[in-house]
């Protein structure tokens, strides 16, 4: 029965080519469920379970600092392209108004793999709008994930 065979595996691609092209979508991969399972030990005690951010996140805290950002439709995560996304979980950041000069958000280039940092960052694409993720995707192409993202 190899015709069978053909037709099923075929029937799979495109059921796999339109899961992901449908709605810019990066797919339901199994990374995602990786990076799910990173965001809520690593990230979601300051981004929020859900991406919802610090309250108050728009307003600097008593210390001149920013507070951690929602990753959601709300906040601008899905303004930056991979490859400043990359940089910002590996090398960490802070606003450059904030009265410290701490990294409020810490590095994680020695915590987490670059695969877990990639997964991450895939994960938080899917609580953005499909109009949010078209526009990251355009960004992207002038700044993609960096080779050793993988
Ligand atoms: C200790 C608290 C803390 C943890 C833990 C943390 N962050 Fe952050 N993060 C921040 C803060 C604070 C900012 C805002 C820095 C600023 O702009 O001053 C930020 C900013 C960011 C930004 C930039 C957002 C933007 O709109 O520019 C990204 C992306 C990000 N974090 C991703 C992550 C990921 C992914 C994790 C988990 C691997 C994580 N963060 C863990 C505090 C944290």
């Amino acid at each position: 029965m190899p015709r069978v065979g053909i037709f099923v595996c075929m029937g799979w691609l495109v059921l796999a080519v339109t899961a992901q092209g449908a709605e810019g979508t990066p797919g339901q991969a199994p990374h995602i469920e990786t990076g799910r399972r990173v965001y809520e030990t690593h990230c979601a005690s300051c981004h929020g379970a859900q991406g919802e951010g610090a309250p108050n996140w728009q307003q600097p805290d008593v210390h001149g600092e920013l507070p951690a950002p929602p990753h959601d439709t709300e906040g601008h995560t899905w303004k930056h392209a991979d490859g400043m996304l990359y940089r910002i979980v590996r090398d960490g950041w802070r606003d450059p108004f904030n009265k410290t000069e701490r990294l409020t958000m810490p590095a994680f280039g020695q915590i987490l793999s670059p695969a877990e940092i990639r997964a991450v960052i895939d994960y938080l694409k899917t609580l953005w709008s499909p109009e949010q993720r078209r526009f990251q995707i355009e960004e992207s192409r002038k700044a993609p994930f960096p080779r050793e993202a993988g």
